[in-house]
């Protein structure tokens, strides 16, 4: 094919060289894009009367034709033209012949690039949104059922409070719901218009770049023409944006791990979310899980790579920027399939509600409600988690738990105790006096899923 661009040179290039500046084994994903960008451009440039109105119908008439034979497949993507744009635009002029060639007026595939991306990322973006809610709301789902059931917090992987799971699941709802407000806050610096920067120094013609932002759906235009074709950071906030989704999904992931080997057994992920060793005959590894918590290295390396290969370019364009998309675009696909694997796995995996009351029964978690009870009876704090310490070394000899040890032993170590500390230390009671707003208590928790159905909605 003859470059479109021939003509300070002849055009020859060495086969290599072509495979080495072709970009459209990435970009093709945007023709969409770029064909809505494009019929956008000729509407407005038809507007402004800088081509005519019967060019202008054609060359829309053409790429409505274009879009529609590559979405049924009549039309294949040649994978040895340079990149879409120039895939497009060669096609476009093959079908409706000389009108083709005023596509161009006034544009360069410098801000043309800026754009298609702009716009397919804003449509990949409501994507990922609608796969975080979904999550969210699947873990909400499962976190209601599970109000009552009590197991160990951790802190430092030691067995720390009583919580109930319900409101573990939830602390994962929250930080989806951060990653959706800063998905949001990403799109608007995202729909800011680029084209009509062309090259990098604008145009000598009359064009209408609020017109065609417009038509395109965007909030605005980029105020410098040269900013324009150089930015590069929606791309960036974007990345960003899903290291720190991919960064919670890990850490979900991990735990799902954790809960479901057989020291915790306290989940048991469903057969469709797992796999068998070709050797042990009693294996079920998590691999989903480990993928999600592999795959976010990716998704941090994506946004290295882009962030290295931005940091020391002049303005405006520069060919390393075609770098871009191929991070950009794997950190979508990434985050975009592991959110639909982590629903999954979370709406199937089994609660065995059985082992986690046995971790929580286990471990003295219940030893901060001692030392409050004895608050209760008017010991200052510190003193009371001396006594309380001192009641947990004192099982720890002999065995028992808080819940068993007798009224005598307790009055031995502090007389103030009272056959009431029983129900002091008991887990569901322990859990259901924590009713401060955010805390675990059952209440709580019913409160916290009513906040977090409404903002989902
Ligand atoms: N394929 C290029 C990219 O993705 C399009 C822009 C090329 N512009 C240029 N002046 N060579 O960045």
């Amino acid at each position: 094919m003859a470059k479109l661009w021939a003509g300070r040179t002849d055009g020859v290039t060495e086969r290599l060289a072509d495979d080495f500046n072709s970009s459209i084994r990435i970009d093709a994903r945007m023709f969409e894009q770029d064909i809505r960008g494009s019929i956008a451009h000729a509407t407005m440039l038809g507007a402004q009367k800088i081509i005519s109105s019967e060019d202008t119908d054609a060359i829309i008439r053409g790429l409505s034709g274009i879009l529609e034979d590559l979405k049924t497949g009549t039309l294949k993507i040649d994978p040895a033209s340079e990149d879409i744009h120039m895939f497009v635009e060669q096609i476009l002029t093959e079908r409706i012949g000389e009108a083709g060639k005023k596509l161009h007026t006034a544009r360069s595939r410098n801000d043309q690039v800026a754009l298609d991306s702009r716009l397919y990322l804003l449509d990949e973006t409501d994507a990922i949104i609608e796969k975080a809610k979904n999550l969210a709301k699947v873990l909400t789902d499962r976190a209601e059922e599970q109000q009552t059931t009590v197991l160990p917090g951790y802190t430092h992987l030691q067995r720390a409070q009583p919580i109930v799971f319900g409101h573990q699941l939830l602390a994962y709802v929250m930080m989806l719901l951060r990653d959706l407000d800063r998905l949001n806050d990403c799109k608007k610096r995202t729909a800011v218009s680029p084209i009509g920067s062309c090259a990098l120094a604008g145009t000598t013609y009359p064009t209408d770049r609020e017109a065609e932002a417009n038509l395109l759906g965007m909030d605005s235009v980029c105020l410098n023409s040269l900013d324009g074709v150089s930015d590069r950071d929606f791309m960036l906030e974007l990345l960003s944006d899903l290291s720190i989704l991919m960064m919670h999904l890990s850490r979900l992931s991990e735990e799902l791990i954790l809960w479901s080997s057989w020291e915790f057994r306290f989940v048991e992920l469903s057969d469709a979310y797992t796999t068998g060793s070709s050797i042990m005959p009693q294996k079920k590894n998590s691999d989903m899980a480990e993928l999600i918590r592999g795959k976010t290295g990716r998704v941090y390396g994506d946004l290295m790579a882009l962030l290295t290969t931005m940091k020391g370019l002049p303005l405006a364009y520069n060919k390393d920027m075609q770098e871009d998309k191929e991070s950009v675009f794997d950190a979508v696909d990434t985050a975009k399939i592991c959110l639909d694997m982590m629903a999954g796995m979370i709406g199937t995996m089994k609660v065995n509600r059985k082992n986690m009351r046995r971790a929580a029964e286990t471990g003295f978690i219940n030893a901060t409600d001692l030392a409050d009870y004895l608050v209760g009876k008017g010991l200052p704090f510190r003193t009371a988690y001396q006594i309380a310490g001192k009641t947990v070394a004192h099982c720890h000899d002999t065995g028992e738990v808080l819940e068993t040890l007798p009224i005598e032993e307790y009055r031995k170590i502090c007389p103030q105790i009272d056959a009431d500390v029983y129900q002091a230390v008991d887990l569901d009671a322990c859990v259901s006096r924590r009713q401060s707003f955010g805390g675990t208590a059952p209440s709580s928790v019913e409160q916290q899923i009513r906040s977090v159905r409404k903002l989902l909605s």
